[in-house]
């Protein structure tokens, strides 16, 4: 079953890295998702979208302000003007100048190391061949068996299975109203599920679990909050703290 782990997970519930390790890192760094894969993570998360000149970079929010000293839309720079910013000084003074990375620097730096989990972001009007050009990437690097595709826009999802019937994909939901997660996914094919965890209810994990899909909450931060969604049955927890994570799990599993 893909993705295909290049270590057998260490817990039942597969721990991913959320951007990496964002209570220690600034999110989306190259040093963030290496010490993701450091540290421990089964999968290392992070956000892919498209520059103006159509690069790929790695980047949470539609717009530079909050994780870099950049203004405006990430979408209306080049990727020269992207990469000139400071990615890091805006989390703790000792990250100054960091970069944001390219889709392909993070791809090397990381891709041999953990399963990805790559979410492709569009916030604009969808860029021509974004979905093609992630795998693309991921292809020529000979990583298309270790990688989990989410997106919130499934018509992207939809693209990779057409180039690749057998990528594994991740439905995302951050809000359930108006919508049926379950069912939705289910459509689209996907074998996971990715909500917000406050989706995560015993009846929607009943019916994953008859369609064999994987539940996977983010940002899931707290033993307290991990034990109920462990308890629920979810496959994975996304969180911004590995070690907090790690040491539930370690307890958790260990007592069996
Ligand atoms: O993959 C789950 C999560 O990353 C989706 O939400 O906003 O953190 O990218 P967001
Ligand atoms: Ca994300």
């Amino acid at each position: 079953m893909k993705p295909r782990f290049l270590r057998p997970p260490r817990f039942p519930v597969l721990l991913i890295a959320h951007r990496g390790i964002p209570s220690r890192y600034p999110e989306n760094t190259l040093i963030s998702l290496e010490a993701g894969a450091g540290e421990g993570a089964d999968v290392v998360e992070f956000d892919v979208q498209p520059t103006r000149d159509s690069a790929l970079v790695v980047i949470h929010d539609e717009t530079l302000e909050r994780t870099t000293n950049g203004r405006g839309r990430v979408r209306d720079h080049s990727l020269e003007e992207i990469l000139r910013l400071d990615a890091g000084g805006w989390y703790a003074p000792e990250f100054r100048r960091l970069r944001v990375p390219t889709f392909d620097e993070a791809l090397d730096a990381v891709g041999s190391k953990a399963v990805l989990n790559l979410e492709l972001k569009q916030y604009g009007p969808e860029e021509p061949r974004f979905a093609d050009r992630v795998y693309e990437a991921v292809a020529s690097r000979g990583l298309t068996e270790t990688v989990l595709y989410s997106s919130f826009h499934f018509n992207l999802l939809r693209r990779i299975r057409e180039i690749d019937p057998e990528a594994p994909v991740a439905a995302l939901f951050h809000f359930a109203r108006g919508r049926r997660p379950v069912e939705e996914a289910i459509a689209l094919g996907a074998r996971f599920l990715g909500c917000h965890h406050r989706l995560v209810t015993a009846s929607r994990m009943q019916d994953s679990r008859k369609a064999g899909i994987l539940v996977c909450p983010y940002t899931v931060n707290t033993r307290r909050r991990a034990e109920t969604l462990v308890d629920l049955g979810v496959a994975a927890l996304i969180t911004n703290d590995l070690s907090v994570m790690k040491e539930y799990l370690t307890e958790r599993f260990a007592a069996r």
